[in-house]
């Protein structure tokens, strides 16, 4: 993403709320898509800006705010016919007209952007600076998803939608993901019944609203929260739902699979992801990525490093990790009403896994950077990084998601590639090496569905690096979230002459 100009202040917000263009043109051709920018935090009207957005941001403003109805079990039939129904209406809409709401939902959004990056800070504890591209990266998915609907509906083949997909996103990207899954779906022409994740419901809510003061009906995207246990079941394994979209634990996929034999579902889930440097790295830069990648919104990104494999020298180096410590402590944690913090407070109390990550050390392990219990909540950690993790242990196997890296030392490129494919997952993974034959090397040989040469291995951007998983960190037959590929799972494809 590119740095923007000034944000508007709050007062205009509003004022450019009341002129929504409500009308649809579908005379238009069809728009570039162009990555919508995050936001120059350098400007001093940004600040501003941040400061004001973030002042709002209380404990009593956000229980104000509007959260997803509960509904029982024996509510969720209702539910799953009243988007079983809608569905017919909508997919019959010209491809044109779902496009061009979710261009206006595009704009609700970007003018929002403060509103969002308070509940994101009120409700998750997300800071700022780690909002605020999340924020760009809805505001893309409506965008290309629109782009791509009508790019497809331009093609020589017909296709049927789904009818119902339920989308069950997680906390840790409270806008972004809720935002993707459910934008894709309402494309494609499907109707979308949205599950917030537990902690998070108020940012679900918020892009909700968004999509139905763009022109979704309300019944074509529902947000329910269904009750404890029964109706949550009822509602994943209704037969009338034609899909699931999952972003969150191996395990909830797994849960999800064994309640309906037959289920659909397309899942991206845990991770165990690591980034190796080599002895040609540009060192600078791979301490920089390494750092953000293992530290950023604490550890707490599926696409989060938290392994550096250290090749040869590099890991023998006492400048290189004096310099990844000082990266790593220079790193401002702290809850977001401080707006230079990127290291914020973990969104739930952590897991046992967690817990023993932080406070623990394996056979052969030492602090390099110990963590930190901030402060009474429990939830503000300091960056540790932990040396020599062996193979086949707890931290080099065990997705932990939170604010801890830890080092292992391969003695070539190919140990390295060895340790880094040794886990079950394969969700992110980064190479810094300014050798050409050693980047051919690793792309051949990487088993990830992200893959990133000198460069961080958080971070998406929709078109530009299609995210997906491989292995145990991906289920469902997966075309990738932010591609040109991913509208095509909510349904099925024929020729005109319906050949399937
Ligand atoms: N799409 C998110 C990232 O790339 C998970 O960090």
């Amino acid at each position: 993403h590119g740095y923007d100009a000034p944000r508007p202040n709050h007062a205009q917000d509003r004022a450019a709320e009341q002129a929504v263009e409500l009308a649809v043109d579908e005379s238009l051709p069809i728009p570039a898509f162009a990555n919508e920018p995050d936001t120059n935090a350098a400007l001093p009207a940004n600040q501003a800006w941040a400061r004001a957005a973030i002042a709002t941001a209380t404990p009593q403003w956000l229980a104000a705010q509007a959260v997803p109805p509960v509904v029982a079990e024996d509510e969720v039939d209702a539910l799953v016919a009243r988007a079983r129904s809608a569905a017919a209406e909508w997919s019959a809409r010209p491809a044109a007209e779902r496009a061009a709401i979710l261009y206006r939902t595009a704009d609700i959004l970007a003018r929002r952007r403060g509103h969002l990056v308070s509940l994101a800070a009120a409700e998750a504890g997300k800071a700022v600076a780690q909002t605020d591209p999340e924020v760009s990266e809805a505001i893309d998915f409506a965008r290309y998803y629109a782009h791509r609907a009508l790019e497809l509906d331009s093609t020589a083949a017909a296709f049927t939608p789904d009818r119902v997909v339920v989308v069950t996103p997680p906390w840790n990207f409270p806008i972004a993901i809720p935002a993707g899954g459910t934008f894709a779906a309402l494309a494609a022409g499907a109707a979308v019944i949205h599950k917030p994740s537990k902690p998070t419901p108020h940012c679900s809510m918020a892009v909700l609203e968004a999509l139905w003061e763009a022109g979704v009906p309300r019944d074509v995207c529902q947000g329910v929260f269904p009750d404890e246990g029964p109706a949550g079941r009822a509602l994943i394994s209704h037969p009338d739902v034609d899909r699931i979209i999952l972003t969150g634990a191996s395990e909830t996929a797994a849960l999800f699979t064994s309640w309906r034999e037959e289920l659909r579902i397309n899942a991206e889930t845990s991770g165990k992801n690591s980034l190796i440097v080599t002895p040609s790295a540009d060192r600078d830069l791979a301490i920089a990525d390494l750092a953000h990648s293992a530290f950023g919104h604490a550890g707490q990104k599926c696409s989060a490093a938290s392994l550096g494999i250290l090749v040869g020298s590099t890991y023998d180096s006492k400048r290189f990790r004096r310099q990844l410590v000082d990266a790593a402590a220079s790193m401002v944690v702290d809850w977001p009403s401080n707006l230079s913090a990127t290291v914020g407070p973990l969104t739930e109390d952590p897991s046992d896994k967690l817990l023993r990550a932080l406070t623990t050390l394996e056979p052969g392990e030492s602090w390099l950077l110990k963590p930190r219990k901030l402060d009474d909540t429990g939830r503000l950690w300091s960056p540790g990084i932990k040396d020599g993790v062996a193979p086949g242990t707890f931290f080099h196997l065990t997705e932990c998601f939170g604010p801890v890296l830890g080092l292992m030392r391969a003695e070539n490129l190919n140990e390295a590639i060895e340790l880094q494919n040794a886990t079950d997952f394969g969700l992110t993974a980064g190479l810094h090496s300014l050798e050409p034959r050693e980047v051919r090397s690793w792309l051949d040989r990487v088993q990830a569905g992200n893959v990133y040469v000198n460069r961080g291995i958080t971070g998406a951007i929709v078109r530009r690096q299609p995210f997906g998983g491989w292995k145990k960190s991906s289920v469902g037959l997966g075309s990738k979230a932010g591609g040109p590929n991913y509208l095509m799972l909510f349904g099925s494809w024929a020729d005109r002459a319906g050949q399937v």
